[in-house]
């Protein structure tokens, strides 16, 4: 038999069906009881009243528990008072097992506890809501490249190489020698578009962040196109539509789930390109203007991030860089040789950093220059600097942290919720 789901339940309406699932709650006035049912699908009223199941039926309200496992049959009714617009009518009731001392109730609970039970706070409305949003905005990153003429090239986890600075390496024991888990894909995609000229690789990447932050994980994933023959400023062009497209798409298909979480979606409607773009320097002006005792040369932290997309409301992309702030990798700007060839976009609200890139140093010899200079090891890079070797181009690329995005499009305080199972510096279970 075809399993039903509550997200087609309006496809039934009239009949007679069984839907398999869990009890979110149950409340009773005497001859008839409620039971809110949950399937993952979504959420539905179940009606049983006296008169029309089995006595046997009917004392199951007094001994169903939050999350006991059950199968309910009964006949679907329109009803435009409860949420999903549609109840069942129920005629039985299967039971797998009665939950008892399920941990998490309906009261309030302290985050280190709902963490220590996130294989079950996973369950719970909002959290079912965050990771369903986070999986319309992976979809939405694919579809937007592979629309747009991207081939999904995904780079290997265990790599040999240092992309983003070897601070916040995870080392691995590889046979005689030292592996790294990746920090980005980025050295490889740049070796692919020789191959395809446009691509994009998205997986888990890996810092080893010692800092305790409402942004910092030490996995998480990224979303890295990279093209071939592309500037600056196209770079910039392809991040703020493909932004705008990823926060379109949720707009469009996730309107429950950002209900749920309470987003102020108004916010999100402004997000269409073009989106402001001004140099670092500039930002620097605009810091020192709203008092901030900034020191020129220095990343900013997320509180200059947040007084920065406070001037406006759509992201800001922050380009041209003081060399020193960013990797070895980047173009330097052949107009003033101190500054990098790299884009931040800072999300709206306060959500800081969402995406990193810009254009990549494609002369060999800069290049080797640029990697002694940051005392990285020259070995691991000769493939890489094959690639300046043999057809060497102007490329540029950038990389959306997933889990950043999920941030800010549904509105939460604190990246550690956007994704299944966290991983921070004091968290490797569960
Ligand atoms: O700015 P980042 O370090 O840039 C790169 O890794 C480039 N190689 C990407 C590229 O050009 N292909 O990281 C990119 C993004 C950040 O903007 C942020 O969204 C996210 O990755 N990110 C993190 N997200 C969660 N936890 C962390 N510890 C993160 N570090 C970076
Ligand atoms: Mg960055």
């Amino acid at each position: 038999m075809q399993h039903i789901y509550i997200s087609n339940i309006a496809d039934y309406e009239g009949q007679e069906v069984t839907l398999h699932g869990w009890v979110y709650n149950i409340r009773s006035i005497g001859k008839i009881w409620f039971m809110i049912f949950r399937d993952g699908t979504g959420l539905i009223q179940c009606v049983v009243v006296r008169s029309e199941v089995d006595q046997a039926i009917f004392e199951l309200e007094a001994k169903l528990t939050q999350e006991s496992s059950v199968s309910v049959t009964g006949i679907v009714r329109k009803d435009d008072r409860s949420s999903g617009g549609y109840e069942l009518g129920v005629k039985s009731i299967e039971v797998h097992q009665y939950t008892e001392n399920y941990p998490i109730s309906p009261k309030e609970h302290g985050t280190a506890f709902l963490m220590d039970n996130r294989h079950l706070w996973l369950r719970s409305k909002k959290q079912h809501a965050i990771i369903r949003v986070r999986h319309q905005i992976v979809k939405a990153c694919r579809d937007f490249f592979d629309d747009n003429g991207f081939t999904l090239v995904d780079a290997p986890i265990l790599t040999a190489n240092v992309c983003e600075g070897t601070t916040s390496l995870f080392s691995v024991d590889y046979f005689d020698t030292t592996a790294y888990l990746t920090q980005s894909g980025q050295l490889y995609s740049e070796a692919t578009i020789g191959a395809h000229g446009k691509v994009y690789c998205f997986g888990p990447t890996f810092r080893a962040e010692k800092s305790k932050t409402r942004r910092h994980l030490t996995e998480f994933w990224m979303v890295e196109p990279e093209m071939a023959y592309c500037d600056l400023d196209e770079n910039m062009e392809w991040a703020e539509k493909f932004i705008s497209y990823v926060v379109q798409w949720c707009l469009d298909h996730c309107q429950t789930e950002l209900d749920i979480l309470e987003r102020d979606t108004t916010l999100l409607e402004k997000v269409t390109p073009p989106f402001p773009r001004i140099t670092y320097d500039k930002a620097a002006e605009i810091l020192k203007e709203n008092g901030v005792d900034f020191e020129y040369g220095s990343d900013f932290g997320s509180a200059d991030e947040t007084i920065l997309s406070a001037q406006y409301d759509r992201p800001v992309m922050v380009h041209r860089w003081p060399v020193e702030t960013k990797a070895f990798y980047m173009k330097l700007d052949p107009k003033n040789p101190d500054l990098a060839l790299g884009v931040d976009v800072l999300a709206p609200e306060g959500y800081g950093e969402i995406i990193g890139g810009g254009q990549r140093e494609d002369d060999h010899d800069t290049l080797v220059e640029r990697i002694l200079r940051h005392d990285l090891p020259m070995k691991p890079f000769q493939w890489y600097l094959d690639l300046r070797k043999y057809g060497t181009i102007p490329h540029s690329g950038f990389g959306m942290g997933l889990e950043r995005a999920v941030t800010w499009i549904t509105g939460i305080k604190h990246i550690r919720e956007t994704i299944p199972f966290p991983r921070t510096i004091y968290r490797l279970e569960p």
